[in-house]
């Protein structure tokens, strides 16, 4: 069973979803940098371990990381996923973890990259829309993509009910996506 830490900075929906759906994995860890963020809340009752760390409290990116790495050895994690980690892996992260740093993101990447890509994919008019996971490198959601699903919006919905529809695929996929990666990992 592979040892899994989860990034994140929000709600924490996919968090649950992951340490719910673990069959190949299981989550060990929860780094949150927002003190005030839900997802602390949620680890708490599935008595999920939590370094909640502030950048703020830290000199340089590399000071911050190399905090983070310490306690994920301490909790000798192999792989991590991000979900909804609102900040970029730096140098010390994506070298302790190569090529076992994914990601999930709320459009069909290659188009809408960065933050805010609801508002982009409602402002640019599009029809269809989606969900990518992919590894993490040093861009900001430009990585290997791993998987995508792909869901259908129309002009009359709203922010919240395609943030909605997003998050039921995200919720099923992340930790399919996940499980078959760590299962392979181990042959
Ligand atoms: C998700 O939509 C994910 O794709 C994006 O951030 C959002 C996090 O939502 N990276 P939650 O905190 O898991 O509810």
């Amino acid at each position: 069973m592979k040892r899994l830490a989860v990034f994140a900075s929000g709600s924490g929906s996919n968090f649950q979803a992951i340490v719910e759906n673990a069959v190949n994995y299981q989550v060990v860890l929860l780094v949150c940098d927002k003190i005030d963020a839900f997802v602390i809340k949620r680890a708490h009752e599935l008595a999920i371990p939590t370094l909640i760390i502030n950048p703020k409290d830290y000199q340089s990116k590399v000071q911050y990381e190399e905090v983070i790495l310490n306690s994920l050895k301490e909790h000798q994690v192999e792989f991590i996923a991000l979900a909804g980690y609102m900040r970029l892996i730096g140098s010390v992260l994506l070298t302790a973890f190569k090529d076992k740093i994914i990601n999930i993101h709320p459009s069909l990447l290659p188009a809408f990259k960065g933050k805010n890509a609801i508002e982009q994919v409602i402002n640019a008019g599009v029809l269809e829309t989606g969900v990518t996971i992919h590894f993490v490198d040093s861009g900001i959601d430009t990585g290997e993509i791993i998987a995508q699903d792909i869901i259908k919006i129309n002009e009359k919905m709203s922010k919240n009910e395609i943030e909605e529809k997003i998050h039921l695929v995200e919720h099923r996929l992340y930790p399919k996506i996940l499980n078959q990666l760590l299962e392979e990992d181990l042959k």
